[in-house]
């Protein structure tokens, strides 16, 4: 089972962890009735500080799959014949789904997030970032399962692992003299090829690490470096970006309407193009 042990497991059962309960369980003396006779998982069980904390079970042992513990607590986690019900615990919420909640594993148990929180780059393309209002969903870029059980859920090959699908229409748009064939380097943890980030006539097709930082700074995807966005190539050498970019950005180079940016279309002199 060592293959379970990676950093990215621990990170996301530290999610859970802190984020699991209104009320911290810390102690035995927290836990409902206490004193309490242990039969089933040994002591610790239910405590977020213990080794033997249930979520590192489930991680560590059970290669994340959690529907086994229906066999004792009941098919909707509501307790069954064991009596302890992981809804009634405070820590897992039945209208959700329980612990099958998209949430619990890969979220923020408190604003109820349902995406990893450990790098931005997650935030930035459900949420849209700084300069660009568009969004990228779930299923654009994964399998995404309908629900826990799902076979292209938890994939038992490589427990932990997410594999990533690149399915996303804007990232693979085409401009003169550029095909859209973006790709996921799982090795590296890259993306290239994105017209998103600069797979377009003068852009700077940068590759993008999805655990980097700044991956995304001004004049990255078109221009110099992180700095000043002016396209280089065959684009007028001007920088007064608004005199022809109207509505898109004004004179300090600040979005007006972010929406126009990086949404598969030129906007330039007023006209919106596809033939650039
Ligand atoms: C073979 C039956 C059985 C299975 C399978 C089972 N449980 Fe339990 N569980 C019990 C019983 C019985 C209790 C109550 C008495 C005890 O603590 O032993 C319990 C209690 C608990 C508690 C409270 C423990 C405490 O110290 O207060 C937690 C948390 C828990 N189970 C989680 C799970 C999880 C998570 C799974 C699946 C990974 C699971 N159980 C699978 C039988 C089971
Ligand atoms: C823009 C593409 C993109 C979108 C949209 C996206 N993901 Fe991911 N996701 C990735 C990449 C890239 C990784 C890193 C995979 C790796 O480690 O190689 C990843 C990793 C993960 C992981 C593994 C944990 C981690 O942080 O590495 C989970 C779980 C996950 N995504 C779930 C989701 C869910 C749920 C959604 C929607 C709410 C979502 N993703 C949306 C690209 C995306
Ligand atoms: C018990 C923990 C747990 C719960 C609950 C959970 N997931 Fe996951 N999820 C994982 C793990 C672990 C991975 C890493 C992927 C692997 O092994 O393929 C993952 C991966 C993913 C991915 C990335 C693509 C993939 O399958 O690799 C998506 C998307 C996803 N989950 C969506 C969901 C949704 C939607 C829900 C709620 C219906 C959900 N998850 C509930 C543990 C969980
Ligand atoms: C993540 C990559 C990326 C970054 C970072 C980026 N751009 Fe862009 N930009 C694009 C893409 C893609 C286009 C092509 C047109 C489109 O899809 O909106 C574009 C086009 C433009 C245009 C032409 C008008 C239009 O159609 O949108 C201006 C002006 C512009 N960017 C300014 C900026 C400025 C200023 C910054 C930094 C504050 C910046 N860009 C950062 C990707 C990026
Ligand atoms: C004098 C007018 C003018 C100015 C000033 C100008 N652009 Fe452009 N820009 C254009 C035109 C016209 C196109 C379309 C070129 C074509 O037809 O292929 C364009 C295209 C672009 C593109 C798409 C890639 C390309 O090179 O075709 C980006 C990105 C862009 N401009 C960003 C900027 C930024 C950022 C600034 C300011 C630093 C700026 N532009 C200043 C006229 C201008």
């Amino acid at each position: 089972m060592k293959h379970y042990r990676n950093a990215f497991l621990l990170a996301l059962t530290a999610v859970v962890v802190l984020g699991a309960c209104s009320s911290e369980l810390k102690d035995e003396e927290d836990l409902p009735g206490f004193p309490r006779v242990y039969g089933a998982h040994g002591a610790g069980y239910a405590l977020m500080g213990s080794e033997n904390f249930h979520a590192h079970d489930i991680r560590m042992n059970l290669g994340w799959d959690i529907t086994g513990c229906q066999d004792c607590h009941n098919v909707d986690y509501s307790g069954g014949v064991t009596g302890q019900s992981c809804n009634a615990s405070g820590c897992h919420v039945a209208a959700d789904g329980g612990p099958e909640a998209c949430y619990v594993c890969h979220g923020d148990s408190q604003t109820k997030a349902a995406y990893p929180q450990r790098y931005s780059s997650h935030a930035t393309h459900l949420e849209g970032g700084m300069y660009s209002a568009t969004t990228i969903a779930c299923s654009d870029c994964h399998d995404l399962p309908a629900n826990f059980e799902d076979p292209v859920h938890i994939d038992m090959e490589t427990p932990g692992k997410a594999e990533v699908r690149l399915m996303n229409a804007l990232a693979s748009t085409q401009t003169m003299g550029t095909t859209g064939t973006p790709a996921y380097d799982a090795a590296a943890g890259t993306c290239a090829n994105t017209y998103c980030h600069g797979n377009f006539t003068n852009g700077n097709n940068a590759a993008v690490a999805w655990k980097g930082d700044d991956q995304a700074a001004c004049g990255s995807c078109h221009g110099q470096g992180a700095g000043n966005p002016l396209p280089g190539g065959t684009h007028i050498q001007n920088e007064n970006c608004s005199g022809c970019h109207t509505g898109v950005i004004d004179e300090n180079r600040r979005f007006i309407d972010k929406s126009l940016h990086v949404n598969g279309i030129l906007n330039v002199f007023g006209e919106q193009r596809t033939d650039w």
